[in-house]
């Protein structure tokens, strides 16, 4: 993925959710991964590649190309994106063909038979061909997440944006989204997700970056070896002991 930000920051308030942020992805990643302390600023860094907002100050280059601050640029690049966030955000009035078919219909415009068809494709794929007429509250949680990477995935985006997918399940639920999500690594999708998973992390993730406090710390999948920075060792000994 071709992904830089230069002098990066994005303000709260008083906040600096990033905090002059340089941050070039190595040639060759196809897998992102971002890891640190809550309130670091991962939400933010996806927000802001992904399109969602744009920096008070800096600028991302995604695809080689500087994201512009227009409406119109921004709406094109979040078309071109797909994402998940944390909470299951799925319509809860949909069945779950309804939530994958919808922005096919809307943002892609394609025919009612085309978006079934791709739709029933990217459930089927995620195991989900028996569900595909239930709501959202008639699933299970990892279920519901797996439908929502199925509509994250639909649209075949560029870069897919993953917000900690696996924070609101259990461990058996966690297992099950992890396991689709390697699935599209294998298959090529390029990934920049936030995970307190370590161990996924250092799994699928070509790169990680550890932020805190607005701020790149430390970068490298060394980190899980030999970090550099106490902070980093703390954080990650803290986090993969139990
Ligand atoms: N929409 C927002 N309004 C106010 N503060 C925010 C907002 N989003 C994030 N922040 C603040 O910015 C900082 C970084 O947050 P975030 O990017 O969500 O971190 P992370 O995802 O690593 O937990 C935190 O201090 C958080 O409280
Ligand atoms: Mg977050």
């Amino acid at each position: 993925m071709k992904l830089e930000l230069k002098g990066v920051t994005k303000l709260y308030g008083e906040t600096a959710a990033l905090h002059e942020v340089d941050l070039t992805v190595p040639a060759g990643v196809r897998v992102l991964g971002l890891i640190g302390p809550s309130g670091g600023g991962k939400s933010t860094l996806l927000r802001l590649a992904g399109g969602l907002e744009v920096p008070d100050a800096g600028t991302i280059t995604v695809g080689g190309d500087v994201l512009a601050r227009d409406e119109a640029t921004l709406t094109e690049h979040r078309r071109r994106n797909g994402f998940l966030f944390q909470s299951f955000n799925l319509f809860p009035h949909y069945t779950a063909l309804e939530n994958v078919m919808l922005p096919l219909r809307v943002v892609q415009g394609k025919s009612p038979a085309e978006a079934r068809e791709a739709a029933e494709q990217c459930l089927r794929r995620f195991g989900l061909e028996k569900h595909l007429l239930q709501r959202p509250a008639e699933l299970s949680g990892g279920q519901q997440q797996r439908a929502a990477l199925a509509r994250a995935i639909a649209a075949r985006p560029r870069l897919l944006i993953l917000d900690e997918p696996t924070s609101a399940l259990d461990p058996e639920m966690t297992a099950e989204v992890l396991e689709v999500i390697e699935e599209l690594c294998r298959d090529g999708q390029e990934i920049v997700l936030s995970t307190h998973e370590m161990g996924f992390a250092r799994a699928v993730a070509d790169h990680v970056v550890f932020l805190a406090e607005g701020r790149v710390v430390e970068e490298g999948k060394q980190i899980f070896e030999a970090a550099a920075h106490e902070q980093v060792q703390r954080f990650l000994s803290r986090v993969m002991k139990y």
